[in-house]
């Protein structure tokens, strides 16, 4: 059933549809109004004890029912044939458009409503914070691998963690593990079925995950917010505060429950997911192409902007006016944009939604060691992982031995940090000439702009043992082939750690081809197969551009 958050009797009865709305305008604007009246006086009782009591007097104060629809409108939805119109423009264009995805098909085919909200489960916590297109094969991969639940349950963390390799926000993997496990020890293998418990109950699921599931597997009637939705929301309604603030967040939550389709709320809800993803966009939205056009309130702004520049211009009037046109219509509220100064004309819709500015992430510095040997049995080279703690950062997570730099240093004090690193590992002696500076890698994670100086170290004694591992600070260690390290838990900065790694071993072996005949063998540069070439400074491997071999920076969460 419809819950817009109110206990109204629209969500009581969809067939009080008029009472109902009347009711869920009114309280969308007594909760504009409350927030607005609450923020003024929190300025005076900051922090004060009386603080909560005072909002909850005035919830009573503006109660429902004073309110007249006419007065709500602007951020809500004018009537009921607005709404049933936006629901089916949504709705056909969604049939026609909508892309063919593996959870989509999951959902319609399975009829095992446990297996059925595990698909969708696990395909809404990949896409939280990952664009479909990456999140597709890694759907594909996981569902072939742990089909259901109890598939799941029974995987070690180790495999989740190497089967998310790449993906990002690694604690996602983790928490839909746990969450199997919990379903399958506490609920006999019965998911919960209704949005309230799903959240409640299951690791790492909230307010929009759980709504997304039981809407779309089990029809409950709950509308999504989700960073499409509110995209597409604050557009529609002109919606111009801050998106991340509460009041915001909640009003959204509002709108989304009284617009979603009582008959169809799971395809209405990724209809309009679908929209933002494709036509409500960020950057250049398509609007001529968008099924709500006539229903959206930052379009009509820029039509009536537009059209007001060129009655000016027609009118040859310009100076009389102030250069700022009469944008908003609601009069101004805590919904609205903070001013009219605020609407920047050549942004047009993307001036919705509103975000404060982001902080800059923080700039590290880690040195990193590619550390290989050569397999005495036949030849293969391997390379030496450690695992990061269980916990934290990319818990869990190997990587190639690595230390945060806690302030700028010379190369030469960087090779001694890694060396002496290496010798407490390894349990033998790594001396810094035989180390090589390759070359830096950035990797942008969520909140970290990371860069790995790299450098390369090859044991020439094959028999070298790894010192036993409760001697180290590191849990684990382990040495893997080429195709064991792509396999295994390793975040995106390590694999284009290992990239440049390998890319800068072939063109060194393009090289030696090429100083042969011109230099013949014996040459410090032939001498670098024998691992003993020691790179000078600026040797003209460290020319290599980062960016044009990496591509743009990708962003990765931990
Ligand atoms: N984003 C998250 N879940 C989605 C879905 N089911 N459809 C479209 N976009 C989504």
């Amino acid at each position: 059933m419809v819950s817009c958050g109110w206990d109204c009797c629209w969500c009581k009865s969809l067939s009080g549809a008029q009472c109902g709305e009347y009711t869920v305008m009114s309280k969308l604007k007594a909760a504009v109004m409350v927030q607005k009246t609450s923020l003024k006086r929190r300025q005076n009782v900051k922090n004060s004890p009386q603080r909560k009591r005072l909002c909850q007097k005035q919830v009573k104060e503006v109660s429902p029912g004073i309110v007249s629809v006419k007065e709500t409108g602007y951020h809500s939805f004018k009537d009921l044939t607005e709404i049933h119109s936006i629901r089916a423009n949504l709705l056909s264009w969604y049939d026609k458009n909508k892309r063919e995805l593996p959870w989509r098909r999951m959902a319609v085919t399975e009829s095992d409503l446990n297996k059925r909200a595990y698909a969708v489960w696990v395909s809404e916590i990949m896409l939280q914070q990952t664009q479909v297109a990456t999140v597709i094969n890694y759907y594909n991969k996981w569902m072939q691998r742990w089909p259901t639940l109890q598939a799941l349950a029974k995987a070690t963390l180790e495999e989740v963690n190497e089967m998310w390799s790449g993906l990002g926000y690694y604690s996602r993997g983790r928490r839909l593990h746990e969450g199997a496990q919990k379903v399958l020890s506490e609920f006999k293998g019965e998911m919960p079925k209704s949005a309230e418990e799903l959240q409640k109950l299951l690791p790492g699921v909230g307010r929009y995950t759980a709504s997304a599931i039981t809407s779309i597997c089990f029809g409950q009637v709950t509308g999504v917010v989700d960073g499409n939705a509110i995209r597409v929301l604050c557009r529609a309604r002109a919606i111009g505060a801050d998106s991340t603030s509460p009041a915001v967040t909640e009003a959204l939550w509002m709108l989304a429950n009284i617009l979603v389709d009582p008959v169809r709320p799971g395809d209405f809800n990724q209809a309009v997911m679908e929209l933002g993803a494709t036509i409500c966009t960020p950057k250049a939205p398509l609007c001529s192409e968008c099924p709500v056009q006539a229903h959206c309130r930052a379009y009509h702004q820029v039509v009536k902007e537009e059209e007001k520049v060129s009655k000016r211009l027609l009118d040859n009037t310009m100076l009389k006016f102030s250069s700022i046109p009469d944008i908003e219509e609601c009069g101004g509220c805590s919904l609205c944009l903070p001013d009219k100064e605020s609407w920047v004309s050549s942004l047009g819709v993307m001036n919705y939604p509103r975000k404060p500015a982001k902080k800059p992430p923080r700039t590290e510095r880690t040195l990193t060691c590619v550390v290989t040997r050569k397999r005495n049995t036949d030849d293969t080279e391997e390379y030496f992982l450690i695992q990061r703690p269980n916990f934290g950062l990319l818990a869990g997570m190997w990587e190639f031995p690595s230390i945060l730099m806690e302030a700028e240093l010379m190369e030469k004090k960087q090779k001694r940090i890694i060396s002496d690193r290496l010798t407490e590992l390894l349990g033998s002696s790594v001396t810094e000439a035989n180390l090589q500076h390759l070359g830096e890698v950035v990797h942008i994670f969520s909140h970290i702009h990371q860069t790995y100086h790299v450098y390369s170290n090859s044991l020439s004694d094959t028999t070298v043992e790894t010192v036993k591992q409760e001697e180290t600070e590191y849990p684990s260690f382990r040495w893997v082939t080429k195709a064991e390290f792509h396999q295994s838990a390793v975040s995106t900065a390590m694999k284009k750690v290992f990239r440049l790694f390998s890319h800068l071993g072939v063109n060194e072996k393009l090289l030696n081809k090429g100083d042969k005949q011109e230099r013949g063998l014996g040459t410090k540069e032939g001498e670098r197969k024998g691992r003993k070439y020691k790179a000078p400074k600026d040797s003209g491997r460290r020319q290599l551009c980062m960016e044009s071999f990496f591509g743009p920076a990708v962003k990765e969460s931990l």
